[in-house]
């Protein structure tokens, strides 16, 4: 098999794993195992895999460096989509079926809960990231790219602050994800990514 088609192969399962979460719940929809209140049951598994999946697309490029294998930024689109896509059900699941469609509602809840504030610009911010992910946007914007693509990890910061600001520091669930985030974004800055590559390149040698 050649190595194109390989690549076709695991991106093509890396998408249908990543719908995964949306087709379970549907089918617990269906069948009624939402629990209680499946409107908010919803509510919190959209945000909860939007969040996920962005650490995913956040750990790409570390991977990437640890590893030595460049095969991780293939699938740092894909997983940026789906953020947006699980970010984009969310809101509609909160808007439709938390808030009955009113508008209205919607805005004056935004000014009401700082952490709806937070929550939506979080959304607002992966907008532009999706819109540019294309390969042309990339060409286009050169450099700037780069820079605006950097806004990822305010995304994944202000999505971190409305789930705690949601959960409480208390409730012990947010705590492996913040524990993520902040592994994350070490392994991100200039010093720590040459030690992790000069220690890879002694180990190859
Ligand atoms: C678009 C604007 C957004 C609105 C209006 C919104 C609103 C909400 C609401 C109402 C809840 C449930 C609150 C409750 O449990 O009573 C929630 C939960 C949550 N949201 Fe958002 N959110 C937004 C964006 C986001 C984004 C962009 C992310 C992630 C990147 C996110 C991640 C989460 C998480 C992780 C939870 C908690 C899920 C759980 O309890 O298991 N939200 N959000």
């Amino acid at each position: 098999m050649s190595p194109q088609r390989r690549a076709a192969i695991k991106r093509v399962t890396v998408f249908l794993i990543l719908l995964l979460p949306l087709i379970l719940m549907m089918a617990n929809a269906m069948l009624n195992r939402l629990g209680p209140d499946p409107a908010k049951a919803v509510v919190d598994n959209t945000g909860l895999w939007a969040f996920r999946i962005l650490l995913l697309c956040l750990a790409m490029t570390p991977l990437r460096i640890i590893t030595g294998h460049s095969i991780w930024i293939s699938y740092r689109r894909m997983l940026g989509l789906y953020a947006l896509f699980y970010a984009c059900l969310h809101l509609s699941a909160y808007a439709i079926l938390l808030l009955g469609g009113d508008l209205a509602q919607l805005s004056k809840e935004l000014v009401k809960r700082p952490y709806i504030v937070v929550g939506f610009s979080a959304w607002l911010l992966m907008i532009p990231l999706g819109v540019t992910s294309t390969k042309r946007w990339q060409k286009r914007l050169g450099k700037k790219w780069l820079h605006l693509h950097k806004a990822v990890y305010v995304t994944a910061v202000l999505g971190m602050l409305h789930f705690i600001w949601l959960k409480k520091l208390g409730i012990w669930a947010v705590w492996p994800y913040a524990l993520i985030l902040g592994a994350l974004l070490i392994l991100r800055l200039p010093v720590v990514k040459s030690v992790v590559t000069s220690t890879r390149t002694k180990k190859a040698t």
